[in-house]
């Protein structure tokens, strides 16, 4: 059951929280069964009512019947949107449509050809400058052009009076935080893998990005008391943490001595290598993540990224099939080097039955990504007597170089 939680931000800000426990296959792609919130803001001034952002399109109801707990719809005089994604636009059409089409869209200039392409409406917009500020009743707004998080037409609203920073997707997570505040220290522990698996496999591509709008906003000399994303966690005993943490995760920094094991086994023989090779990891002092593809389990990719987001190496395992890459495995891979272009030095081992293909497959897309491929093993069936030495002694060689 999705569940509906409005909580004060500041004395006049509102959260409009839905936990969202159903999705499986955010975008119909990532796999979250630890499942999402979407985050949308209400600011009630003393005359006028301005709407950040909705919930999904199929939550379209549930987000009326939360707003209309705070505000009859026909008061809401602007709807400010930060994101078009339909995670948060979705409920637009039906707030607009009950609202008598009274309120003023205002947005990155995109949005309004985005709004008629993606629900057929044409509302009065406003289009906004980057870093224009607008005084409505007595509040100062001021709106931040933050390309590429997520999409080219995404903005950030700063409360200049109030210092709050409204960052739809940036500086969210996956996940249902059992509680809307940073306040307790455990919950931010366990929500710091559930963002950085969202930063790797939904903004990963534009990393970059993440950098530069980061810094821009650093630039713009402004206090921020309180980070209030479109997803997760609302920040306010401590938002540096989580402006630290993307910016770490956009450099996909690594966290020393982490190595990150992936790897695909039809029959035992890839695992069997796998095994070798973590064996000889951990008698080196490394404790390996290991994430899994093989007949009796998958790991998902949301996840995998996540864990190579601050890898200091990997290990990457995967059989040669039909002259190519494991399927699963090419798909894995190719998410790699898409989201997480980087400089990791790699292992590649991979096992062939009559013509080995897949590790140098493996490696070439790995390289044009930027990764160091340090050294690829490929072997003829179960590995074994000299194949098992041979592992061994180029994890050894690997090792060696991780650490000069
Ligand atoms: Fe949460 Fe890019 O939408």
């Amino acid at each position: 059951m999705v569940k509906t939680l409005i909580e004060k931000v500041t004395e006049d800000l509102y959260l409009l929280r839905l936990d969202d426990d159903q999705v499986k296959y955010f975008e119909a792609l990532w796999y979250i069964p630890e499942g999402i919130t979407y985050n949308a803001y209400l600011l009630i001034t003393r005359n006028k009512v301005i709407l950040f952002d909705t919930w999904k399109h199929i939550y379209a109801k549930e987000f009326i019947d939360t707003l209309t707990r705070v505000v009859d719809i026909k008061d809401v005089d602007y709807i400010v949107v930060h994101h078009m994604e339909p995670d948060h636009s979705g409920a637009i059409p039906k707030v607009l449509e009950l609202n008598g089409y009274r309120a003023e869209v205002l947005g990155h200039p995109l949005v309004k050809m985005m709004l008629e392409s993606f629900y057929r409406i044409k509302p009065k917009f406003r289009p906004l400058r980057d870093g224009e500020e607008i005084n409505i009743d007595g509040k100062k707004l001021k709106f931040i052009h933050t390309p590429w998080l997520h999409w080219p037409e995404t903005i950030m609203t700063y409360l200049v009076d109030d210092k709050v920073l409204l960052s739809g997707d940036a500086f969210g997570g996956f996940s249902v935080p059992p509680s809307i505040f940073d306040d307790e220290e455990g919950v931010v522990a366990k929500y710091i893998p559930y963002s950085r698996e969202y930063v790797a496999s939904i903004v990963g591509h534009y990393k970059e990005h993440i950098v530069k709008n980061i810094e821009k906003i650093g630039k713009l000399g402004i206090e921020v008391k309180i980070i209030a994303p479109s997803h997760g966690i609302v920040w306010r005993r401590a938002p540096n943490i989580i402006i630290d943490y993307y910016m770490k995760w956009a450099k996909a920094a690594p966290e020393r001595g982490k190595i990150v094991v992936i790897y695909s086994s039809m029959y035992g023989f890839v695992e069997k290598a796998v095994s070798i090779a973590i064996k000889e990891l951990t008698e080196q002092g490394y404790q390996p993540v290991v994430l899994r593809f093989t007949d009796s389990h998958y790991d998902t990719v949301n996840d995998l990224l996540g864990e190579v987001i601050d890898a200091e190496a990997l290990v990457i395992a995967a059989a040669t099939y039909e002259t190519s890459i494991f399927p699963y495995m090419q798909y894995v891979v190719n998410m790699i080097a898409e989201k997480i272009a980087s400089e990791k030095p790699v292992l590649i081992l991979s096992s062939y039955g009559w013509g080995g293909i897949a590790g140098k497959r493996i490696a070439s897309i790995l390289s044009q990504a930027g990764f160091k491929v340090v050294d690829i093993i490929e072997f003829r069936g179960l590995p074994a007597g000299d194949t098992e030495e041979n592992i061994k002694r180029r994890v050894k060689e690997f090792i060696k170089i991780l650490q000069a």
